[in-house]
């Protein structure tokens, strides 16, 4: 069925020949519009300084995604169509009038008021510049007859730290209001990070156990298959801790920890009771890191980014407390790597002291499901207690319904207005606060990082 609800888009991507837009961003847009969910007239407007082809931006895009890509050939000529690039350099004012300009005459020749997205699929290191200048140029105004306010869609890191991270948002702030930045997490956007709240507050049988008198710990985990591939730069800038903990990881842990907010639809509800998660996690002493946060380097890391002195972790481990009523005595555990054995996101939920009593796994990627381990009496004379699982696989129960791609819904949301699925910059901030002082404690020495195999189903010596 058509998106109805939502007015055609002008959606500006910068950065479109990035990793990002090409992997992600542009796919995404053709499976919605194969569902017939991108208002039918909006126009999808790349923005890059190079002098390039539409058809050698796209190449990528199909090569790259095949097995993602579930559009037809009409979802994919519709997109060629409504496709356009922009060449402009991102460090020159004059350009982001240009491209206002050419916003303006769009409106104008398709006699439409279009509702604006900039998408910043740009590295963290210019984006304050780039900001300023879409700021000066006016490019965050209210536009078109019916004063429609621009949204603007921002790419984590959010910062480095704290500090950057604050400064980040003040620019940010100098032009947009925050109504209008969408700052995505696309883990949130994930089928089962969806259900969480749904599974946890809809079933009493768990909603009744759900806490740290039950619950003796929570382990998050996001391990990855993939190297660093193409992305050395982004990398040696930010790292494990960074790239998936300071975000991804704790939204999840927020979602497990959340108290029920007054309405899961509404995204006030939903950002302040993550927010007040975030405040109450013990923020990490300088004494505890090295007790409470591990980290380690795959052996290749040093060739893949060509620099033989990277002290870069490709994996980090942290553990982590809640000091309210709820949640007081049980361990969170939150771990990521890149070059692990396989891919797998999950988060498993200790019921019980111990591994011998029932473990709850919520499984994100590669196969959603909800899995439960139970023991039970062996069939016999004998009194031989097995453990079993329970399992409900997404596959296997809604067969032939597939979940939507994450950034399809990131996508989705935001042309509809939706804020729940992105970050307030409060919840930004305390994230950050939680994790700079291990930042800190790293900076100054490296002696703790460990070499792993590539391929390693942990983090071992080698
Ligand atoms: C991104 C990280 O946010 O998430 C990448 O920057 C990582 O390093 C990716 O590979 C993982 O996303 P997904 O959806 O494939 O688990």
């Amino acid at each position: 069925m058509e998106n109805n609800l939502a007015k055609p888009v002008a959606l500006v991507i910068f950065g479109i020949t990035g990793d990002l837009a090409q992997r992600k961003l542009l796919p995404a847009l053709i499976n919605l519009i194969k569902a017939d969910l991108l208002p039918k007239d909006s126009h999808i407007i790349g923005v890059t300084r190079q002098s390039i082809s539409k058809n050698d931006v796209l190449k990528p895009v199909f090569s790259h995604s095949a097995s993602k890509l579930k559009a037809n050939l009409r979802a994919v000529n519709h997109f060629k169509q409504k496709f356009s690039l922009f060449q402009m350099d991102m460090s020159k004012e004059n350009d982001y009038l240009e491209l206002k300009n050419y916003l303006d005459s769009l409106d104008k020749e398709h006699g439409l008021n279009f509702q604006r997205l900039y998408y910043l699929s740009i590295p963290p290191s210019i984006f304050d510049n780039v900001v300023n200048m879409m700021g000066k140029s006016g490019l965050q105004n209210p536009c078109g007859k019916d004063n429609l306010l621009p949204s603007l869609l921002i790419e984590k890191p959010f910062g480095y730290d704290l500090d950057s991270a604050k400064q980040l948002i003040n620019v940010t702030m100098n032009y947009f209001k925050e109504s209008q930045v969408y700052r995505i997490d696309h883990y949130l956007a994930k089928e089962m990070a969806q259900n969480i709240l749904s599974f946890r507050f809809l079933n009493p049988l768990f909603a009744s156990v759900w806490g740290s008198k039950y619950i003796s710990s929570v382990t998050i985990t996001a391990y990855e298959d993939i190297t660093i591939e193409n992305r050395a730069n982004f990398y040696e800038q930010t790292g494990a801790l960074r790239d998936l903990i300071q975000s991804h990881l704790l939204q999840l842990m927020t979602l497990i920890a959340t108290e029920r907010p007054d309405s899961i639809q509404d995204s006030k509800d939903v950002h302040l009771e993550r927010l007040k998660v975030l405040k109450a996690i013990n923020i990490p002493k300088p004494n505890e890191v090295s007790k409470i946060a591990k980290r380690g380097q795959y052996d290749s890391y040093k060739n893949d980014v060509n620099n033989q002195k990277s002290e870069i972790e490709t994996y980090a481990s942290v553990d982590l407390s809640i000091d309210n009523q709820r949640w007081k005595g049980t361990k969170f555990k939150l771990r990521t790597g890149k070059a692990m054995d396989k891919k797998s996101t999950r988060i498993d939920i200790q019921f019980g002291p111990n591994n011998k009593n029932n473990l709850l796994s919520l499984q994100l990627q590669p196969d959603e499901g909800i899995f439960l381990d139970l023991q039970v009496k062996k069939p016999g004379h004998e009194r031989e207690i097995k453990r079993m699982q329970m399992d409900f696989s997404y596959k296997r129960t809604f067969k032939g319904i597939d979940s939507p791609e994450a950034y399809e819904r990131v996508l989705l949301d935001a042309v509809r207005q939706d804020q729940s699925l992105f970050a307030t910059s409060d919840e930004v901030l305390a994230s950050w606060k939680i994790i700079d002082p291990i930042l800190s404690e790293w900076s100054k020495t490296s002696t703790d990082l460990q070499i792993y195999k590539k391929g390693s189903s942990g983090l071992k010596k080698i």
